[in-house]
């Protein structure tokens, strides 16, 4: 498999790591695209470099480089998932405004009918926001809010980051095992 991971500047970049960390024990191809802001809130919140973010990945490709094989659509890939997914990223996303790589590799996504899952980070939710969400909904893109569950009993932040990345994983249909899932009463 070959999945695309964008890392926008919404707040959780711990999510994003959490994600090209399994994709990698996983063995599964990764294409990684990581903007300023994001860039910015990985090392803010994480201490992460961008330069430790690409060690994550199998490739990775600069923001700016439009040339780059995830720009087109004639270059497969199984999936794309942004994580985090600001309200910018997700406004431009749900305009086809394609004025970085991340945006564009998203635009690709869709019109290729490919899977796309955006892990929307912001609280509270403006009219902005939501009516972009649904306009995206509705053509098929998940959207990924990375609000956990409580009732398997999560004790710890990584308890909370695993079980989402679990269901990461179940959104772009790789199996795993990180998501403690119910199993009825
Ligand atoms: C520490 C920090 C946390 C942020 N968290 C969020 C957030 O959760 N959601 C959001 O939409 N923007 C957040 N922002 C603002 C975005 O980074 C900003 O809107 C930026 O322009 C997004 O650009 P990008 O989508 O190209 O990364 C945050 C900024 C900082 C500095």
């Amino acid at each position: 498999m070959k999945i695309v991971v964008g890392i926008s500047g919404g707040s959780g970049s711990i999510y994003a790591i959490s994600l090209l960390k399994a994709l990698q024990e996983l063995n599964i191809e990764t294409h990684l695209v990581v903007s300023t802001m994001g860039e910015y809130v990985t090392e803010h919140e994480c201490g992460v470099s961008l330069d430790e973010l690409k060690d994550m990945a199998t490739h990775f490709h600069d923001n700016n480089n439009f040339a780059a094989p995830i720009a087109s659509g004639s270059f497969k890939v199984d999936g794309m998932v942004v994580v985090p997914c600001s309200m910018k990223t997700l406004a431009a996303v749900a305009n086809g405004f394609s004025n970085s790589l991340l945006s564009r590799a998203c635009d690709v996504a869709i019109k290729e009918r490919r899977k796309l899952i955006l892990v929307t980070r912001e609280t509270p939710l403006s009219p902005i926001h939501l009516e972009n969400m649904l306009k995206l909904s509705k053509i098929g893109v998940t959207i990924f809010p990375p609000a956990p569950g409580f009732y398997n009993h999560p004790e710890t932040i990584e308890d909370v980051v695993v079980n989402m990345t679990g269901r990461m994983l179940d959104m772009l249909e790789v199996d795993n095992k990180l998501t403690d899932r119910w199993k009825g009463i």
